[in-house]
């Protein structure tokens, strides 16, 4: 009798996957080490470039969606088995980066998704659904928190699309044409329900947990929810020199003292609540000019979606009541809050066996960062698989993921999926948003 596919000894070429987490490294990297790859930049054409070079020499396809998701798929493997039409296992993650970012948050998972397909394809495993991985666009929020999987899961309508301005002040709508998108095709993506099977994404922890307790694989339990915007303080530029302390309508101070009430805002709405201001604004920018205006961006999670709606709501009171003691005008824009999203119990278990059969030691852990897995939960059941982060350090140059915490990531991840895509019964019950 033929063993059943989850019991062949499949393992992912390690020393291939290592070269190629060190080769994408080499795209955007700044004087500091760093990495800056934001969605639809040069460097991120670059290393889309390459990856598809990548794939094409493995024998697979690529194509790119209309709001520039990377789709790759094994055609002759999917019509050999006679699967090509059916809901596919969708494994990957992202290549875009904070400004100044590391060499691991994304890449891992994108790469180890790419070899395990690779795998799947050179042994031409027996599979009962097509396995195909994605590379999200602008997971890291660039022009919108995880870009490319809202659209796949909500859709993005071409009037916000055309709104969306970027960290740098440019517009979505020109940078994306730059880089050959076509906004309404981007308009236009939306994915159906019942076109993902499952769905699960091998990234690295970005915190200390896995390495203090020196565990070697999490098994994700949920993604917090993320929400965030911008509040704009107006007040009048005038003399730095010449107008007393006690006329002004200083933009920067009201920012300020907005910023140091937030702290209090999360630490009121529970130990899980997170409130972060990384991008202060004041113009018109002169040392000898008082601001007439300051922006602050705020971003804030909480695995509640209720209590994120609620953190938004008192962060712009907050807003509102610095503007008024200060006889300032305000304006805030949130972006539409990412819900939270529990990983599915069907293949978090499928993680945990695997990292079992191969002898790995593994617990459940939670995620304070923000995954396109919370978007796909909403079509399909998902999961997350997360390796070591050397130091818990993430979204910096010294972020770092051991070689081996690496491989054994990437096998775990295609154990996984052999067998997501060989179970015969069809999931219905999709991931549950929290
Ligand atoms: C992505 O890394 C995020 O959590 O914002
Ligand atoms: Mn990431
Ligand atoms: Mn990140």
């Amino acid at each position: 009798m033929t063993p059943a596919p989850e019991a062949l000894p499949l393992f992912v070429d390690g020393s291939r996957l290592i070269a190629d987490l060190e080769h994408l490294g080499r795209f955007g990297v700044n004087s500091e080490g760093g990495i800056d790859r934001a969605s639809f930049s040069p460097a991120d054409g670059q290393a889309r470039e390459w990856l598809t070079g990548r794939c094409e020499e493995a024998g697979l396809r690529v194509e790119v969606d209309g709001i520039g998701n990377m789709l790759v798929s094994s055609p002759e493997s999917e019509s050999e088995s006679g699967i090509a039409g059916l809901a596919p296992v969708w494994t990957g993650s992202h290549i875009d980066a904070v400004p100044n970012g590391g060499r691991f948050d994304g890449p891992v998972g994108v790469l180890a998704s790419l070899e395990c397909l690779r795998r799947l394809h050179e042994e031409r495993v027996p599979l009962r659904r097509p396995v195909r991985v994605i590379v999200y666009a602008d997971e890291e929020g660039n022009y919108a928190h995880l870009l490319g999987s809202s659209a796949i899961s909500r859709g993005i309508a071409m009037e916000d699309l055309a709104r969306i301005v970027g960290r740098d002040g440019d517009r979505f709508s020109d940078t994306f044409a730059a880089a050959g998108g076509d906004l309404a095709a981007a308009a236009r993506v939306r994915w159906r329900p019942g076109s993902v099977h499952a769905s699960v994404e091998l990234h690295i922890e970005q915190g200390p947990v896995l390495e203090q307790r020196g565990v070697q694989i999490g098994v994700v339990t949920g993604i917090v929810a993320i929400g965030g915007g911008t509040v704009r303080f107006l007040g009048r530029a005038d003399h730095a020199g010449t107008t007393p302390m006690h006329g002004r309508k200083d933009a920067a101070v009201a920012a300020a003292e907005f910023i140091l009430a937030l702290p209090d805002i999360a630490a009121d709405a529970g130990d899980t609540a997170v409130v972060t201001t990384g991008i202060i604004r004041a113009e018109p920018g002169g040392s000898n000019v008082i601001a007439g205006a300051a922006e602050v961006v705020v971003d804030f999670r909480d695995p509640s979606l209720d209590t994120a709606t609620m953190l938004e709501s008192h962060i712009t009171a907050a807003a509102s009541d610095v503007a008024r003691r200060r006889g300032l005008e305000v304006s805030v824009q949130w972006e539409e809050i990412v819900p939270g999203a529990r990983m599915d119990d069907g293949v978090r278990s499928a993680i945990t066996a695997t990292a079992d059969s191969l002898g790995f030691s593994a617990m459940d852990i939670p995620s304070g960062a923000g995954h396109d897995s919370q978007n796909m939960s909403t079509l399909g059941p998902t999961g997350m698989i997360f390796v070591p982060s050397v130091g818990g350090r993430s979204h910096s140059p010294a972020e770092r993921t051991a070689a081996p915490d690496t491989v054994r990531g990437a096998n775990v991840l295609l154990g996984t999926l052999i067998r997501l895509a060989t179970r015969e019964e069809r999931y219905e019950n999709g991931g549950t948003p929290a």
